[in-house]
């Protein structure tokens, strides 16, 4: 038997939530929390040599962009600051981000000899990972007194292979499409060890304290169907299984999202995930008619309303939470963006969302008694 217990924190509203257990308010995160929009996060970025990765490989510096939107916003939870391309770059790829540019492998995968190569790292080279997320652990607090749960992350094994093949980000998805097509035996091969390289990164995060854990699949709705569930979300499933459900005895939630995923998402939820998250093309509501009985749901704002006046930011915020339907206690609704925040995000609208978000759904909740 799973344990269903959950730690004892000072704020448990989106443990509880993913557990479809009842909350006072609709807990509520945003994907890339921590970024570029936050003047605060350019100015740590600049004392880490004005780098991504200079931030991402220091736990000190990690911690503190990682704390930064929680002192700015009543948000309920943290998630490690990090990046899915952690894991291509220990299996030796050579991860590197221009200046302006998104990142680069150098040494991406092009033939089958580069395919033999390929395998689960040994998890000590992102050593600085765990270290991250125990320090962020510790800044959180402790017991009690730990002022929200920390969220771990990976890439799927699909969305990684993406980059790993590409080279970096792609428009058409051509080399990996062309790989999956004519050698789908490379591919599947590629999968398998990003799989089990993801589990292993993923338990060792949540060795170090991550109290739930999300796999990024952000890239499995450039799919065809029937691709969809052979080139990633079967892969994400074989992650999915060798996951550990708990640690000291704590039930530690899982989380899918697939950017695009709106067709499949009776087969995502079928995986055996916790919550699964939608982009902003679905509704919540059906949404929730179609898996709500199985998992919890976790979105799906466009980012994009963020750049409209307070006002208008409240109204989509208000027809989120009605989308989902009747907000009784329970229904399991973690409110999140349906794809990561922009840079260009004004910070302020970022604290309209946030308190509309537990101050409109503490309203329904009491409205429905
Ligand atoms: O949510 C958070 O606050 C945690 C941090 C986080 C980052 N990347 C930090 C980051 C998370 C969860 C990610 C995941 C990630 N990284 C994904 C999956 C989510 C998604 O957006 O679909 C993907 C596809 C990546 C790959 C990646 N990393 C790209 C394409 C880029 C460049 C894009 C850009 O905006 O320039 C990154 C760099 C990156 N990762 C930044 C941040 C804050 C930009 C940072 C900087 O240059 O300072």
């Amino acid at each position: 038997m799973t344990s269903t217990a959950l730690p004892p924190l000072a704020n448990d509203r989106f443990l509880r939530a993913c557990l479809r257990l009842p909350t006072d308010c609709t807990p509520v995160w945003l994907m890339r929390q921590a970024g570029r929009y936050l003047p605060e996060y350019k100015a740590t970025r600049m004392k880490a040599g004005n780098s991504f990765m200079g931030l991402a490989t220091n736990p000190e510096y990690a911690t503190e962009v990682t704390i930064q939107p929680l002192d700015r916003y009543a948000l309920d939870a943290a998630i490690l600051f990090s990046d899915i391309l952690t894991v291509p770059d220990a299996m030796g790829l050579g991860l590197s981000f221009g200046a302006g540019e998104g990142p680069k492998f150098a040494h991406p995968i092009k033939d089958e000899a580069d395919v033999a190569k390929l395998a689960v790292p040994d998890m000590d080279k992102l050593r600085y990972v765990f270290d991250a997320v125990a320090s962020i652990r510790r800044a959180l607090g402790s017991g009690r007194e730990q002022r929200v749960p920390l969220i771990g992350f990976s890439g799927s094994p699909w969305t990684l292979a993406c980059y790993m093949v590409e080279g970096g980000g792609s428009d058409d998805y051509r080399l990996v499409k062309t790989l999956m097509y004519r050698r789908p035996d490379l591919m599947h091969r590629i999968l398998e060890v990003n799989a089990d390289a993801v589990a292993a990164y993923l338990n060792a995060q949540i060795e170090a304290g991550a109290q739930a854990v999300m796999v990024f699949d952000s890239w499995g709705g450039v799919l065809a169907d029937g691709a969809f569930q052979r080139f990633s979300l079967a892969y994400t499933e074989r992650v999915l299984r060798q996951l550990k459900r708990e640690h000291e005895g704590f039930r530690i939630p899982h989380i899918v999202f697939t950017k695009g995923g709106g067709l499949w998402l009776e087969a995502i939820a079928a995986t055996g995930c916790d919550v699964v998250g939608i982009d902003w093309t679905v509704n919540l509501g059906s949404a929730r008619a179609r898996v709500g009985n199985k998992v919890a749901i976790q979105g799906n704002l466009d980012p994009n309303v963020l750049f409209a006046e307070p006002e208008q930011v409240r109204a989509e915020v208000a027809r989120t939470l009605e989308s989902f339907g009747a907000l009784r206690p329970g229904a399991g609704h973690v409110f999140n963006l349906g794809h990561g925040i922009s840079q260009h995000t004004p910070p302020d609208n970022v604290s309209v969302l946030v308190d509309a978000v537990h101050e409109l759904s503490r309203r329904q909740r009491v409205a429905q008694g």
